[in-house]
């Protein structure tokens, strides 16, 4: 939630700023602002709404001119969207933008206005920005200064803060929200994700809790909260520049939809072995994987959607049991884990809060933790016994696609480890599997050959106001993101349902004006979804049934039959979760929304 950027080099820096932020969108882009040094003074411009609304004030009115600065893109949490609550914040004397939740700042505010302290904005950071001007006024300086407020405040944040005493220095610090410190020729950044550094550098440090950056053009010292220097490893990115551009695509969630068949490629070749997977290499070995009592996953949002499907691969392939959750419910739950057990944590970004929290509370109860994530030495990443990582690439577009199939890659390598390893299938089967894996990226691009009918079956659906997703077993996990992604970006209400589940109630609400999205890829059970498609059909549901192109349909079963290339039924969900991803996507389009922006969202939940 939120992203923040930061610059001090020889450039006018208020383009560059607006430019970083640009590729930070995505963590929030309910109000952006900038500070930037105008000689000794700091001079801000912010506003409500996106980026561009910035870009327009400021070539109406005034645009900073200046080598110095820092910037912000919000997701709101304390105090609406709005002019006043928009960062950065402070005053003449101090600036800075923030990502996070100072969770005491109401103690705080009541101390600040105690002191005689003004506030204007409901937001929790201006209680950071007036207390770094109390203990300003105290120490004269700003490391000491920085100290101190560290010691009085709760909860996560990454700060970009500037000093006008200092121009051209830029401090930084963060605890539980992520930040990067940017190496140039001559210029230095910061930033909340590499994305935003890209264009200018590869080369960056990881700051870690605490650890506080003071940054000028050619030089970039850390240090603790003591002031003892630390030595930091330089990391180098290697995503390029055109995977977090859109390439001619309408919107990157199309060109992410249209990425799966090389992400799962580049995700996947590293980890087979002589045909068979090879997670070895992340630390995983097969005597260990022999070892657990039961397996938890843990994630939010379409993380969670992948670790359903793996609970129904690992379960069916290798007979363990596992138990999927939603990490906000899972950490308040008491669960019953111990060192017996693995605890697999799902993240794109490895720095959602309420996973986050789950793989603490997991490693405080002795089990072992091992997390699936995209965004190399993210907090989760680097706190998990084990990681292994997605290259996915970056992911621009809110709604999750590409990520969620590369979770699915792992999900699929790690079911058919875990099976070689427990002796319920054969060198030889779990060779087949593999290889079957491997040419799921053709099937995808065979897919892609269906979007005219994905067009055409949300050309049905775009003015419903509510529709049902329903299926069985994988499909009925599948049904979930489907429903999800299209509640994300066309703000259609939607609600998946077990398909035999229905008829217990939910089936109530059937009417003609409630489409239904039948998803229907798993032999074993069609007949039974069929049978639960007719119920809703003679209630009038307009339906929509996706299925695979060997099965012939009748007009008495569905309306608009979307039919999918065939794989085997237990890795079906790779490929028939491709046309739910562009049902919605197309809804969204014809509906006119902001397919990669939709309202209210944010990519990154670094907040419970
Ligand atoms: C947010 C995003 C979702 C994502 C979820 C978990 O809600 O909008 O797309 O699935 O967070 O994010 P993570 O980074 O942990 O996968």
């Amino acid at each position: 939630m939120c992203g923040i950027v930061g610059y001090v080099g020889g450039k006018d820096c208020a383009d560059i700023l607006v430019d970083a932020l640009s590729k930070l969108e995505y963590r929030g882009y309910d109000s952006a602002g900038i500070a930037v040094f105008e000689g000794d003074r700091i001079v801000t411009e912010k506003t409500k709404g996106r980026l561009a609304d910035l870009t327009e004030k400021m070539k109406k009115g005034h645009k900073p001119s200046g080598t110095s600065g820092i910037g912000h893109t919000r997701w709101a949490t304390h105090g609406e969207p709005s002019d006043v609550n928009s960062h950065p914040h402070g005053n003449a004397k101090i600036s800075i933008v923030h990502n996070g939740i100072i969770e005491n700042y109401i103690r705080l505010k009541a101390f600040l206005i105690d002191k005689g302290y003004e506030f204007e904005s409901q937001t929790d950071t201006e209680t950071v920005a007036k207390l770094l001007d109390y203990y300003y006024n105290i120490e004269k300086e700003p490391i000491k200064t920085i100290t101190r407020v560290l010691a009085e405040i709760e909860g996560s944040y990454a700060l970009g803060i500037v000093f006008a005493d200092y121009p051209g220095k830029i401090y930084s610090v963060r605890k539980d929200s992520p930040l990067i410190v940017g190496l140039g020729e001559g210029e230095n950044f910061i930033a909340s994700d590499v994305p935003a550094i890209l264009k200018y550098t590869r080369d960056y440090y990881l700051l870690e809790c605490d650890e506080i950056a003071t940054i000028t053009s050619d030089n970039v010292t850390i240090c603790d909260i003591h002031g003892s220097e630390i030595k930091k490893e330089v990391q180098h990115a290697t995503w390029d520049i055109e995977s977090a551009e859109k390439g001619g695509y309408a919107h990157f969630m199309l060109k992410e939809i249209h990425e799966q068949p090389t992400a799962i490629k580049t995700t996947v070749s590293p980890r087979i072995m002589d045909g068979m997977p090879f997670l070895e290499e992340c630390g995983i070995t097969l005597d260990m994987l022999k070892s657990y009592r039961k397996i938890y996953i843990v994630a939010c949002g379409t993380a969670m959607h992948a670790g359903l499907v793996g609970k129904y691969v690992i379960e069916e392939l290798a007979r363990i049991e596992v138990v999927v959750d939603i990490a906000s419910e899972f950490r308040y739950r008491n669960p019953i884990i111990g060192s017996e057990d693995l605890v697999v944590l799902i993240s794109q970004s490895g720095e959602t809060a309420d996973t986050k929290a789950v793989l603490r509370l997991a490693k405080d109860m002795g089990a072992t933790t091992l997390s699936i994530v995209n965004v190399k030495g993210s907090s989760i990443a680097r706190e998990s016994d084990f990681v292994v990582y997605t290259h996915a690439g970056p992911e621009i577009s809110v709604a999750s696609t590409k990520a969620y199939m590369v979770q699915l890659s792992i999900m699929y390598l790690l079911a058919f480890e875990l099976a070689y390893a427990n002796g319920k299938i054969t060198e030889e089967e779990c060779k087949a599997l593999v290889s079957e894996l491997e040419n799921i990226p053709s099937k995808i691009e065979e897919t892609f050959g269906i979007e005219s009918d994905c067009q055409y079956a949300a050309s049905t659906l775009v003015n419903a106001e509510s529709l049902l997703y329903i299926g069985r077993g994988l499909d009925y996990a599948l049904s979930m993101e489907g429903s999800l992604k299209l509640k994300e970006i066309s703000y259609i209400h939607s609600e998946s349902y077990a398909a035999g589940e229905l008829k217990h109630g939910t089936i109530s609400l059937v009417t003609e004006d409630m489409p239904v999205i039948a998803v229907a890829t798993q032999d074993r059970l069609f007949d039974k979804t069929v049978s639960n498609i007719k119920e809703v059909k003679a209630r009038g549901a307009k339906v929509v049934m996706v299925t695979k192109n060997t099965v012939d349909v009748t007009s008495d079963v569905a309306d608009v039959v979307v039919k999918l290339p065939v794989v085997r039924d237990v890795l079906m969900p790779m490929i028939t979760v491709v046309p739910l991803q562009l049902i919605a996507y197309y809804t969204s389009v014809l509906k006119g929304c902001d397919v990669d922006k939709p309202r209210n969202l944010a990519k990154s939940v670094t907040v419970e």
